[in-house]
C-alpha cells in the first residue's frame, strides 16, 4: 500500500514542495529504508520515527517499509521531515486515512518519545503549504505562531498520538498558543554617553541613512559603546521587512513563540574568532549567517582588524548586493543580506595611535602591517568614517548627554523625508570634490547619500553646500 504526506525543503529561504510517499510491503523481509537524498540528520529519522510510533502506542508497518523523499535530486536537510514520514507511514498502514491527511502539510522533528520537537523554518514551510493551496499545517506548537504569519491554519500537535487523533477525527484542532505584544526590551541609551559630540552626530547620521560606519580610536574612548547604541535609534520594522526577518530568522530558529513577527531591526555582533560561514552563511547546515540574520538591522564588527581577512572579503558581496548566494549542491540558495554595517577598530596594535596622553610603541613595520589588516576596497564601504578621541576630563564629568528617545524621533522624521533637490552650491562643491580629492564616481555618490540624509535631518527641502560640506568630512581620511 502507497501512502503520501506532503512537506517543504528549503533551498535558502525558497520552499520546494516535498513529497514523503510510503510504501509498505507486509510480505517482503523485514526492512526501513529512506531514499531521495536525505542528509545524516534526516536518515535518522528511522530511528526516531520507529520510537515515536511505537510511543504513541500505534503499530510500526510490518514488512519491507520504503520511504522516498521526492524530488529526489533536492537535498533533504534536517529531522523537520520525522512527522510527515511518520504520517506518511500510518497512512501507508491504515492506521490514518489518507483523505484527511491530504489536506494538511506537516513539519517538525519526533523525540523518541513521540513528543514534536520544533525545527527551523516552519514560516517559511507555511508559505511553501499556502502557496500550493493547502491551508493547514499540522507542527510542533512552538512553531504554530509563526506559520499563522504565512496565512496558514496551524494544527499545533504536541505529541505523534495527538496528530493521530486529531487525524482521525477523534480530536478538534488544538488551539494556537496565544501571542503577546510583550513590552519592547529596553536598549542601552546614548544618555549614559559622555562627551563624544562628533560621533554622536555620525550615529544619528548612519540611523537615518542606513550609511555604514566605522568608529576608529584609542580603546576606552566609547566606541563599542556608541556602536551598541544604534539599535536604540533605529525605526521599528514596517510589515514587509517584518516578515522578511522573521523569515530569515526561522530558519535559525530565532524565533520567540509568544511574539512571532519580529517588529525590531536586527542587532547582530558575531566575535572576530567567527569563521567566515557563520558570519557570511554557508557550511553544511541551513543556517543563514550572521549577515543574513542582521538583514534591514545592523551587523557590528567590533574590533574589526581582528576579524580574518577572508571574512571581511566575503561580507562586500551581500554589502554590495544585498542578498548572500550560496552554491549548493541543491542549487543556489540565496539569503537576503541588507545590513548596515558598523565597525570599531583601534589606529594601531598597541592603541595608542591618536592618543595625546599616550604614546605609541609601534614600529613602522607594525603600523604598516596594522594598516594593510584591512582592503580598501572594505574601507570604501564606509559611507562615514570617525575618530572618537580620549574625553577630556571636563567632558567626563559633563551632564549626561541626549537620551536616545529624543535622537529616534529626529532619525524617524527624517526616514519619511521625500525627494530633496541639491542646489547649485551644493553641486559645484561636490564636483570641486571629486577633482581634489579626488573622489570616484562610487565615492561620489556615497558623499551624495550622505549630505541628503544630513538635509534630511535638517527638515530642509534641498541638499545645500553646508550638507554636502559635513558628508565629506566623513570622507575616510588617513585614519591617524
Ligand atoms: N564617552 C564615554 N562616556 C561614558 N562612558 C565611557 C565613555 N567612553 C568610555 N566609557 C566607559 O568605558 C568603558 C569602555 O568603553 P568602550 O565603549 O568599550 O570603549 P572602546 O570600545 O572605545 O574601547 C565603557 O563601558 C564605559 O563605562
Ligand atoms: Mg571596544
Ligand atoms: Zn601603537
Amino acid at each position: 500500500m502507497l501512502a503520501r504526506a506532503v512537506t517543504h525543503a528549503l533551498v535558502g529561504l525558497e520552499p520546494r514542495r516535498v513529497e514523503v510517499e510510503a510504501d509498505v510491503h507486509e510480505t517482503g523481509l523485514p526492512a526501513f529504508a529512506i531514499v531521495g537524498l536525505p542528509d545524516r540528520a534526516c536518515a535518522e529519522a528511522r530511528t526516531r520515527v520507529r520510537s515515536g510510533i511505537a510511543s504513541a502506542e500505534l503499530d510500526f508497518p510490518r514488512g519491507r517499509v520504503t520511504v522516498n523523499l521526492a524530488p529526489a535530486g533536492l537535498r533533504k536537510e534536517g529531522s523537520g521531515y520525522d512527522l510527515p514520514i511518520a504520517l506518511a507511514l500510518l497512512a501507508a498502514s491504515r492506521q490514518i486515512p489518507q483523505e484527511e491527511l491530504n489536506r494538511h502539510a506537516a513539519v517538525g522533528e519526533l523525540a523518541l518519545d513521540g513528543r514534536l520537537r520544533r525545527v527551523g523554518g516552519v514560516l517559511a514551510v507555511a508559505e511553501g503549504a499556502r502557496r500550493l493551496g493547502i491551508e493547514r499545517l499540522l507542527c510542533p506548537p512552538e512553531s504554530a505562531p509563526e506559520a499563522a504569519l504565512a496565512g496558514v491554519r496551524p494544527i499545533p500537535v504536541a505529541h505523534l498520538a495527538e496528530a493521530v487523533a486529531y487525524l482521525r477525527g477523534e480530536l478538534a484542532a488544538p488551539d494556537v498558543p496565544a501571542t503577546e505584544e510583550t513590552d519592547a526590551v529596553a536598549l542601552p541609551d546614548l544618555a549614559e554617553v559622555r562627551g563624544q559630540e562628533r560621533a554622536r552626530r555620525a550615529l544619528e547620521i548612519a540611523a537615518a541613512g542606513r550609511h555604514n560606519l566605522l568608529l576608529a580610536g584609542p580603546p576606552g574612548t566609547g566606541k563599542t559603546m556608541l556602536a551598541r547604541r544604534l539599535p536604540g535609534i533605529l525605526p521599528p520594522l514596517d510589515d514587509d521587512a517584518a516578515l522578511e526577518v522573521t523569515r530569515v530568522n526561522s530558519v535559525a530558529g530565532l524565533i520567540p513563540p509568544e511574539q512571532p513577527l519580529v517588529r525590531t531591526p536586527p542587532f547582530r555582533a558575531p566575535h572576530h574568532s567567527a569563521s567566515t560561514a557563520a558570519v557570511v552563511g554557508g557550511g553544511p547546515g541551513i543556517r543563514p549567517g550572521e549577515a543574513s540574520l542582521a538583514h534591514h538591522g545592523v551587523l557590528l564588527l567590533d574590533e574589526l582588524p581582528e576579524f580574518a581577512r577572508p571574512t571581511l572579503e566575503a561580507l562586500r558581496q551581500p554589502l554590495e548586493d544585498g542578498v548572500v548566494c550560496i552554491a549548493r549542491a541543491a542549487g543556489r540558495a540565496v539569503f537576503p543580506a541588507r545590513f548596515q554595517l558598523v565597525g570599531t577598530m583601534n589606529l594601531c596594535a598597541c592603541g595608542a595611535r591618536g592618543d595625546p596622553a599616550m604614546a605609541c610603541t609601534c614600529t613602522a613595520q607594525r603600523l604598516a602591517a596594522y594598516d594593510a589588516k584591512l582592503s580598501r576596497a572594505l574601507l570604501d564601504r564606509f559611507d562615514l568614517v570617525v575618530t572618537v578621541p580620549r574625553p577630556r576630563a571636563a567632558e567626563l564629568a559633563a551632564e549626561a548627554g541626549e537620551g536616545s528617545t529624543a535622537v529616534a524621533a529626529r532619525v524617524a522624521r527624517a526616514r519619511t523625508a521625500g525627494l530633496l533637490r541639491r542646489t547649485a552650491d551644493a553641486d559645484a562643491l561636490l564636483s570641486r570634490a571629486v577633482d581634489k580629492l579626488p573622489l570616484s564616481g562610487r565615492g561620489r555618490a556615497r558623499v551624495a547619500r550622505v549630505a541628503r540624509t544630513i538635509a534630511a535631518l535638517a527638515g530642509v527641502d534641498a541638499v545645500q553646500a553646508e550638507h554636502v560640506a559635513e558628508a565629506l568630512a566623513y570622507r575616510r581620511q588617513e585614519l591617524a
